[in-house]
C-alpha cells in the first residue's frame, strides 16, 4: 500500500544533522554504512539464491564500494573508471561483472586484462567485437524490456527485442563464442514487480528453445530496478520480491541467477544537508538559494527524474517559495513552487533518499565543490 512521507520521516533527525554538519561543513551527503548493511542484508534474505552485484555507476564511492564488498556483494561495473574503483578497493575480477553492451576493443581489453569473464552484448557488431578473446569471454544476451512506468525505462537504449534473443545467442555461437546466458533490466525505480515476470518468460522460453539445441544457457541476470521510498513508499523488499522469487523457484532452479541492484542497495542510506546561503523577496513570495543543486547531488532530479522527501526544522504559516541552486544559471532551479515556512539565511534543510544517482552525476559545474561524502556509523 502506498502512503504519502510525513516531513518528520527522514532517516537523520536536525539534531544529529547539526552536530555532523558542525563538524564537516554543507553541502554533505551523510551516509550511513548501517543503512547500506541492512538494505544488502534484506535485498539478499528477499532474494534467496540470487547473487547480488552492485551497480557501481548508482554510487561509486569508494567508500560503499567497501562496504558492500565487506557484505559479500559482487560488482556490476561497466566502464573503465569503474573498474580502477573495484580494483582499488581490492576486489577480485572473478567477483565482476562487465555490464555495458557497447564497448570499444580497448575497454573489451582493460576488463579482459584485469580478469573479467563476463560480458553483455545486444547485437552483431558488439558479439564480433569478442572474436579474438573468445576463449577468454563469456557473453550475457541483454533483452530488452519496456518499462515506462518506472522511472528510468533502461530498454530505450540497450537490449534486443525478446524475440531477437535467441537468433542472436545462435549467431555468437555459430561464430564460436561462449554464450553463457541473458540479461535484462526491468527498468530502475521499477514497482512493478510483474514486469520482472514478464522477462523471466520471455527467458524461460529462450532458454527452452537454447536447451532443445545442443548447449543450455546456464546464467540468468534478472538486473536492478528494485524500488525505495522516496516521497511515497513502496513494498519492503521480501514482499516485492515474493513472485520472482517463486517463479525462479519452479523454472530456473538450475541456473545461476544473478542480480544487479543499484539504488535499493545506497539509495536510502544517504541524507544531504544543504542550507540557505541567500534568499531575495520577489514577486510577493521568497526565493532562497541553497548550497547544493542541479549540478550537485540534485542532479538525481534531472537525469534520475528522483524526488528527494525534505524536511526543514523552521516552523511559521508557509508560503509559496522558490528554492534554487547556487550555480548563476537561472536553470539551477530545484522547486518552483514550494510551500515553506519562512527560512533564514543558514537554515539547514535535509533531502532524504539521496545516495543514489546523486552525487554520482554531480559536478563541478561554475567552479562549486560538490557535496562532501561522510560515512556515518
Ligand atoms: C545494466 C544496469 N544494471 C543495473 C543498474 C542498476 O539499476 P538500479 O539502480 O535501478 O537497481 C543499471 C542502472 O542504470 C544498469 O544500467
Amino acid at each position: 500500500m502506498r502512503r504519502s512521507r510525513s516531513f518528520a520521516d527522514t532517516a537523520m533527525n536536525f539534531t544529529t544533522a547539526r552536530k555532523l554538519v558542525e563538524m564537516h561543513g554543507t553541502p554533505a551527503l551523510f551516509v550511513s554504512a548501517n543503512r547500506i548493511r541492512r538494505s544488502y542484508r534484506d535485498l539478499a534474505a528477499a532474494l534467496p539464491g540470487v547473487e547480488l552485484f552492485y551497480a557501481v555507476k548508482a554510487n561509486a564511492a569508494s567508500e560503499l564500494v567497501r562496504i558492500l564488498a565487506d557484505e559479500g556483494s559482487s560488482f556490476d561495473i561497466s566502464t573503465n573508471g569503474e573498474i580502477d574503483i573495484v580494483r582499488s578497493c581490492g576486489i577480485e575480477p572473478s567477483r565482476c561483472l562487465h555490464t555495458h553492451p557497447v564497448k570499444s576493443d580497448a575497454e573489451i581489453r582493460y576488463a579482459l586484462d584485469f580478469g573479467i569473464a563476463h560480458f553483455v552484448v545486444d547485437n552483431e557488431d558488439e558479439l564480433r567485437k569478442f572474436l579474438p578473446y573468445r576463449d577468454r569471454a563469456r557473453l550475457l544476451v541483454r533483452m530488452s524490456i519496456q518499462n515506462p512506468s518506472a522511472l528510468v525505462n533502461l530498454s530505450h537504449k540497450f537490449g534486443v527485442a525478446p524475440q531477437d534473443v535467441f537468433a542472436l545467442i545462435e549467431m555468437g555461437r555459430e561464430l564460436g563464442l561462449k554464450i553463457a546466458g541473458i540479461s535484462f533490466h526491468a527498468g530502475s525505480q521499477n514497482e512493478n514487480a510483474l514486469k520482472f515476470i514478464e522477462a523471466l518468460e520471455y527467458c524461460r522460453d529462450i532458454c527452452w528453445r537454447a536447451a532443445a539445441g545442443s548447449e543450455p544457457l546456464s546464467i540468468i541476470d534478472i538486473g536492478g530496478g528494485f524500488p525505495i521510498n522516496y516521497i511515497t513508499s513502496v513494498l519492503p523488499p521480501a514482499q516485492f520480491c515474493q513472485p520472482v522469487n517463486e517463479y525462479l523457484e519452479r523454472y530456473f532452479a538450475n541456473y545461476r541467477v544473478i542480480a544487479e541492484p543499484g539504488r535499493y542497495l545506497c539509495g536510502s542510506a544517504a541524507t544531504l544537508a544543504t542550507r540557505v546561503k541567500g534568499r531575495a523577496l520577489r514577486d510577493g513570495g521568497w526565493g532562497y538559494y541553497l548550497d547544493a543543486g542541479l549540478y550537485g547531488s540534485f542532479s538525481g532530479k534531472v537525469y534520475d527524474h528522483a524526488e528527494y522527501p525534505m524536511s526543514v526544522a523552521a516552523r511559521g504559516k508557509r508560503q509559496r517559495s522558490v528554492l534554487a541552486g547556487p550555480t548563476c544559471d537561472s536553470f539551477d532551479v530545484l522547486y518552483e513552487n514550494i510551500a515553506l515556512p519562512v527560512l533564514k539565511v543558514g537554515e539547514l534543510l535535509l533531502f532524504d533518499s539521496m545516495g543514489a544517482y546523486t552525487n554520482a552525476s554531480a559536478s563541478r559545474f561554475n567552479g562549486f565543490e560538490k557535496a562532501k561524502l561522510v560515512v556515518i556509523d
